[in-house]
């Protein structure tokens, strides 16, 4: 059985006192036995995240790490830093950091490695563009980016994979429950293909303008685990709610 995770990925937003209201009203609501909640702030508010979140349940990652255990990289931010600094999840792949950054599937495997090996758990992003999915290309962009990322990978047992289309982002449109629980199974058959990836126990989340709304249709289907939100975690309320959906 796998433990439901709802993440949080707030992006580039907020400040040091939205932070303290948001996490004020999520850590009001108490703990959180059968879910893992984890919120993803900016690199320079998880040690204030971190110290709001201590012995409330609440976890906290970051949104990218470097590819590099250490050394001359200006701007960079190390795994083991955030280790370091309380995080114990990172948010790897994400679609944004691909289009803006120029992030290719062996960046992302680089940077998963750092992750394993500072004891980080990486959740990975893998997503098809609009046009993909047009073109009956969903599946193939889909493996072709878990194949990149996990491939030769040791020791993988924290791993959460997260399969946002890039088309669901920020946009209103979602996925229907089938169309991901499609997705969903295809991850792991994928999964259960790649040597040291124990797939039954991996953690696949669904992201994509997940809302209070449509949060437990889509945690009904067997192979959705959880969600990484966007925009509703930016709202104690709404991001509540979906954790509420994830309890069942
Ligand atoms: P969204 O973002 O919920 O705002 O669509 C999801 C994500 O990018 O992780």
């Amino acid at each position: 059985m796998r433990k439901p995770l709802v993440m949080g990925n707030w992006k580039m937003h907020g400040s040091r006192a939205s932070v303290k209201q948001l996490l004020g009203g999520l850590v009001r609501e108490g703990g959180y036995p059968s879910v893992d909640v984890v919120v993803c702030p900016a690199f320079v508010h998880i040690p204030l995240a971190v110290s709001l979140c201590e012995g409330s349940g609440l976890g906290v990652g970051a949104q990218d790490c470097s590819h590099m255990a250490a050394g001359a990289y200006t701007g960079e931010v190390a795994a083991e830093m955030l280790v370091d600094s309380g995080c114990r999840w990172v948010i790897l792949g994400h679609s944004e950091r691909r289009q803006y950054h120029g992030e290719s599937d062996d960046m992302v495997a680089a940077k998963v490695a750092a992750a394993l090996a500072a004891g980080l758990a990486p959740v990975v992003c893998v997503g098809e563009t609009r046009d993909e999915r047009e073109a009956g290309e969903a599946q193939y962009t889909v493996a072709r980016q878990l194949q990149g990322a996990l491939r030769g990978q040791s020791n993988t047992r924290h791993l959460v994979v997260a399969y946002e289309p890039v088309w669901a982002i920020g946009t209103g449109l979602t996925a229907t429950p089938q169309e991901a629980q499609a997705m969903h199974a295809f991850i792991r058959e994928q999964l259960a293909d790649l040597k040291g990836v124990d797939a039954a126990a991996t953690r696949v989340l669904y992201g994509g303008s997940v809302k209070p709304d449509n949060a437990a249709e889509l945690f009904a289907e067997t192979d959705i685990d959880g969600a990484l939100v966007g925009g509703a975690s930016l709202d104690a309320q709404d991001f509540q709610a979906i954790v509420a959906a994830a309890r069942g």
